[in-house]
């Protein structure tokens, strides 16, 4: 039994909920990510736009995609091995590529419909924003998870914990920065994969859940495998 709430497919105040995430203080960032959201705020501006989050999620997947592919990799060592794997062995890798593969899932459902609302709304794109620098943080974020995974796990956690709780507060304030999005009726082809909402605010309170959830399995996920307490 999780101590954490856990809010992926239930049906939620979702407008209670962003009251907690504004109220709540959120997770200290590591001094990576300290860099990185300064870096993206230099690039696409301080203000909460559409693109800039499509960015997030283009870059959220990543941690998920780092700990499945280094699950299987594992696998592959422990199985290709004189020595004969252990259930803890298998029973370890298939819980990270699980998380990896739904969370990996969820962040792809939230890419899918930002893109197309922009596509809706006719914003720009362009070739340095969101072309050309989304592929090269997605690449060094890629691979700084990756790296971080194989050596020690638990940093993997610990980063992405930092990174998601950021995100939840991020969709959080953009709720509050754009009064309008109350009444800006939203739909997609999208809502297919993902729970329909009826407002843009609604969507950014219900992704900032997305999030809450992804941080709190990260953070989980850390003081399962260490056995230490996750210092917020
Ligand atoms: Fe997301
Ligand atoms: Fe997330």
């Amino acid at each position: 039994m999780s101590r954490f709430e856990y809010t992926i497919g239930k049906e939620m105040d979702l407008h209670a909920e962003w009251k907690k995430t504004l109220e709540d203080e959120g997770l200290h960032a590591n001094i990576i990510l300290r860099c990185m959201f300064a870096a993206m705020d230099l690039i696409y501006g301080k203000a909460r736009e559409i693109d800039k989050f499509l960015v997030i999620e283009i870059l959220a997947r990543y941690p998920y995609w780092a700990w499945e592919v280094g699950s299987y990799l594992r696998l592959t060592r422990q199985y290709a091995n004189p020595a004969y794997a252990s259930k803890t062995d298998a029973d370890h890798a298939w819980h990270h590529i699980n998380l990896g593969r739904k969370s990996q899932d969820n962040e792809q459902w939230h890419m899918f419909i930002l893109e197309d609302l922009m596509r809706q709304k006719g914003m720009k794109r362009h070739f340095l924003k969101h072309f050309l620098l989304p592929r090269f943080l997605a690449f060094g974020y890629y691979f700084l998870t990756r790296i971080m995974y194989r050596l020690r796990p638990e940093w993997s956690f610990d980063m992405n914990a930092r990174f998601e709780s950021h995100a939840e507060r991020e969709y959080a304030q953009a709720v509050v920065d754009h009064p309008k999005w109350e009444e800006e009726t939203i739909d997609t082809e999208y809502f297919e994969y993902y729970p329909k909402v009826t407002t843009m605010a609604d969507l950014f309170r219900r992704i900032s859940l997305d999030e809450r959830d992804h941080k709190f399995e990260s953070w989980e996920e850390y003081e399962r495998i260490t056995g230490k307490e996750f210092k917020p």
